[in-house]
């Protein structure tokens, strides 16, 4: 085996025998056991494996968060369909990059995207960024982990990602094989199970209510896997969409526990951090499951409490374990996330962003306490706590005796009155044609608009 020179590491996982990769057993070229020297990944370019430093395996990973592994099951294995070698060339953009903002003058003949950009005024520039993200944004993202949560994250395990929805995709990829079964709740955000099953993964919906406030409990994911067999996985929301339910500290790590115990991956969706109407408290914002258990992954997203949905950005957390095996997907899936949004995002961390957005959650507040107020004139059934997030998320009741279910009250919503809510068949196949979501995310003036209608519409 060649030993590769040069400034450039190969990833862990990417050290590969220089045979083809089909004739390599899968297993055998996972993160363990395969520290031995490595030959090019990535097609054989000369020069050598990936560019590691920051990127790929740097520094204190898993630590800084409190944790370890609580009950002690062995970490699940990344996935074999993440063993697929780094497109180089992201790296390499990275380090250089990385050298240019440490003061090198360095020329790069590397990225195949012309140097020549377009004259601001007609288009413009923007170039590839490395497939985890620039530095500073990754590491004004470890930032944000101190400044809300108290926690140091290594700013190698954070990868900044196309919207969350680029994280899941990505995430799932890495972190699951096709079979694997892994665990969700009903209500919930569908594109969870849309993407799992997309890439060919077993969805375990658990079906939740009122009783535990359309969350899972670590009884609910005890009897699912009895039910269907060992779980891989376990998504939860907090807050959650649609319901906007949170789970409160000694919940979550309940769930993070179970998961260690089964060496099950736990994958906490916290893009609606930020946006709760808790008492003022430490855990106001949201308790991260990084907080509780450094393997976990977390997922975010400047999309909700900074209200950037267009700009496409977001990020994930990561398991040392799973950085390697993340960024060769990155890397060939996404080549990088979009640049002028990360350099945008850069501003998200100040004290004068976080209060203009806490000023923005302060009138959710008010639409929300709009719709509370009138739930007694609604007439519906029962409705989810919407501790966080935007939405309310409620029974029709009566109204199901009019409309027969909540696709056809909202279609005749819609068209009698001009209000559009949202049926609840997308959250829960099972229950939710007996439910709407209301998002309060359009403010009070919208709000209040639309349930003077409604009421009007309903009488
Ligand atoms: C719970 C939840 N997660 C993730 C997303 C995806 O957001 P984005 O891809 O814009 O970050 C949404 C969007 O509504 C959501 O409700």
């Amino acid at each position: 085996m060649v030993q590769v020179p040069g400034p450039f590491k190969t990833p862990p996982s990417l050290k590969l025998d220089p045979k083809p990769l089909a004739e390599v057993p899968a297993r055998a070229l996972s993160a363990e056991g395969a520290d031995a020297g490595g030959g090019a990944a990535g097609g054989g370019t000369a020069g050598g494996g990936a560019a590691g430093g920051g990127t790929a395996g740097g520094g204190a990973a898993g630590g800084g968060a409190a944790g370890g592994r609580p009950g002690a099951a062995p970490a699940r294995p990344a996935s074999r369909r993440s063993e697929i070698p780094v497109f180089e060339v992201m790296q390499i953009t990275d380090e250089v990059a990385r050298r240019r903002h440490a003061g090198h003058d360095v020329v790069s003949l590397c990225a195949g995207e012309p140097s020549a950009r377009p004259a601001p005024g007609t288009l413009q520039p923007a170039g590839y960024t490395g497939p985890l993200g620039t530095t500073p944004l990754r590491e004004a993202i470890a930032g944000h982990y101190r400044d809300w949560y108290g926690v140091e994250i290594d700013p190698g395990r954070v990868a900044v990602t196309t919207g969350s929805s680029g994280a899941f995709q990505l995430v799932f990829l890495t972190a699951f094989d096709q079979g694997d079964r892994v665990a969700l709740v009903s209500p919930g955000y569908p594109a969870y199970k849309n993407i799992l099953s997309a890439l060919g993964v077993e969805v375990v919906e658990i079906a939740t209510g009122p009783d535990t406030r359309y969350q899972p409990t670590p009884e609910l994911l005890e009897a699912a896997a009895r039910e269907r067999g060992d779980l891989a996985g376990v998504i939860v929301a907090s807050p959650a969409n649609p319901t906007g339910t949170m789970l409160g500290r000694a919940e979550l790590q309940a769930l993070v526990d179970w998961c260690a115990r089964h060496g099950a991956r736990f994958i906490s969706d916290e893009i609606y951090h930020g946006i709760s109407y808790a008492e003022p408290g430490p855990d106001q914002r949201g308790v991260s499951a990084v907080e509780l258990h450094g393997d976990a992954i977390v997922i975010n997203s400047f999309s909700k409490y900074w209200g950037m949905t267009g700009w496409r950005l977001g990020w994930a957390l990561l398991p040392e374990d799973l950085v390697a095996p993340f960024e060769a997907l990155a890397s060939n899936f996404a080549l990088s996330p979009p640049a002028p949004a990360q350099e945008l995002a850069m501003r998200a961390f100040s004290a004068e962003t976080y209060g203009e957005r806490d000023g923005v959650v302060a009138g959710f507040a008010r639409a929300r306490a709009l719709i509370l107020d009138a739930a007694p004139a609604l007439g519906w059934g029962t409705a989810a706590p919407s501790d966080g997030a935007f939405y309310y998320y409620s029974e029709l009741g009566p109204q199901l005796e009019r409309f027969g279910d909540s696709s056809s009250y909202a279609r005749a919503l819609l068209e009698g009155a001009d209000v559009a809510v949202v049926p609840g068949g997308d959250f829960d196949p099972v229950a939710g044609h007996r439910a709407v979501r209301l998002s309060f995310a359009a403010g009070e003036a919208a709000v209040a608009e639309a349930l003077e209608r409604i009421i009007r519409f309903q009488a």
